[in-house]
């Protein structure tokens, strides 16, 4: 066993299971927080303490999740806003709960999940608000490391798979037309989230992380057709003509399937250079097409 606690947050999550996985495999004792601990089964079957706090709500927390805590690695983050959930409470609020009472704590080290295209002028409030996360952690006094992902994507992703279904049941598939992505496979995300906790190179760094290639939406969607041996119509839709839509949507259901800030996201370039990644971290990214082979041929 590798000595020292590892405390994860988000860890029921697509990211997180791959992160706790990876935390396991290199024989790390990792605990994690959830705000419905009955969700935590399975990581409990796996060796892991499982605690209770919601992390918008600090009096929620269970502060013995801190204790004699080494490692935090903070990965919550949503993509929509729902109810109380917002991108203000979830990402700003829930971060600066969860690195004051790291601080209090003593941790050595505070692993931080953000987001590529994160920057101060931000026009999302889903980037504005991972970029008052960081700040706010940057002028803590913990000793930390930041990374911002492209696209995620692994056998259980959101985002391909949501492509994968229409592409699967429909004769026609919507493509908005908006900016490059730079997809970076899940193993590898995890891969430099655990590196990084004793990896002191990497102490006070933000990374950009991003796959071995870019890609237009359109492109992404004719290599899974050419993964999968299936020939669509692909429709591309103007990102401009998906505004009144998402407008709706995001004002009328609970669950929108595209809101407007997804919209702002998805017209912008989300692209970064590997290269001081791949050094500091000793690997090359698995290529999408390889992957997509391995769990969709
Ligand atoms: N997926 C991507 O392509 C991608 C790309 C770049 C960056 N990221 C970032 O990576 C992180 C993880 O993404 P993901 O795709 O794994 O998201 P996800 O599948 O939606 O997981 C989010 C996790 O956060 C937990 N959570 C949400 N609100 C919480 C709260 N108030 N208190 C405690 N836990 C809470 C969720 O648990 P519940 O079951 O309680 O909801 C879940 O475990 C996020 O910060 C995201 O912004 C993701």
């Amino acid at each position: 066993m590798k000595e020292g606690i590892v405390g994860v947050t988000g860890s029921t999550g697509f990211v997180g299971r791959s992160i706790v996985k990876k935390l396991l495999e290199d024989r790390w004792k990792v605990r994690c927080i959830l705000r419905k601990p009955d969700g935590g089964e399975a990581l409990k079957k796996q060796g892991v303490d499982i605690y209770k706090g919601d992390i918008t709500n600090k009096p929620s927390i269970d502060k013995s999740f801190f204790q004699d805590l080494s490692y935090v690695i903070h990965l919550v983050g949503i993509i929509k806003e729902v109810d109380t959930q917002t991108f203000e409470r979830v990402h700003f609020q829930g971060t600066k709960n969860v690195v004051d009472l790291a601080k209090e704590a003593g941790v050595k080290k505070y692993v931080h999940m953000s987001a590529l295209g994160t920057r101060k002028d931000a026009k999302s409030k889903y980037h504005s608000t991972k970029w008052k996360a960081e700040e706010y952690l940057r002028k803590s006094s913990l000793t930390y490391t930041i990374f911002r992902p492209s696209i995620i994507f692994g056998p259980d992703d959101e985002f391909i798979n949501t492509f994968i279904r229409i592409i699967k049941l429909s004769p026609f598939v919507p493509v908005i037309k908006g900016g490059k992505l730079q997809p970076i496979y899940v193993g590898d995300v995890s891969h430099c989230f655990v590196q990084s906790l004793t990896n002191t190179k990497t102490d006070g760094k933000t990374f950009e992380l991003g796959g071995n290639k870019q890609y237009t939406l359109e492109e992404i969607i004719k290599l899974m057709m050419k993964v999968l041996n299936v020939k669509r119509i692909l429709i591309p839709i103007p990102s401009l003509l998906m505004y009144p839509p998402a407008f709706l949507f995001q004002n009328v259901l609970r669950n929108p399937p595209l809101t407007l800030d997804q919209l702002i996201m998805l017209e912008e370039d989300n692209v970064c250079d590997m290269k001081e990644v791949e050094d500091v971290f000793s690997f090359s990214p698995l290529p999408l097409e390889d992957a997509l082979k391995q769990y969709l041929g």
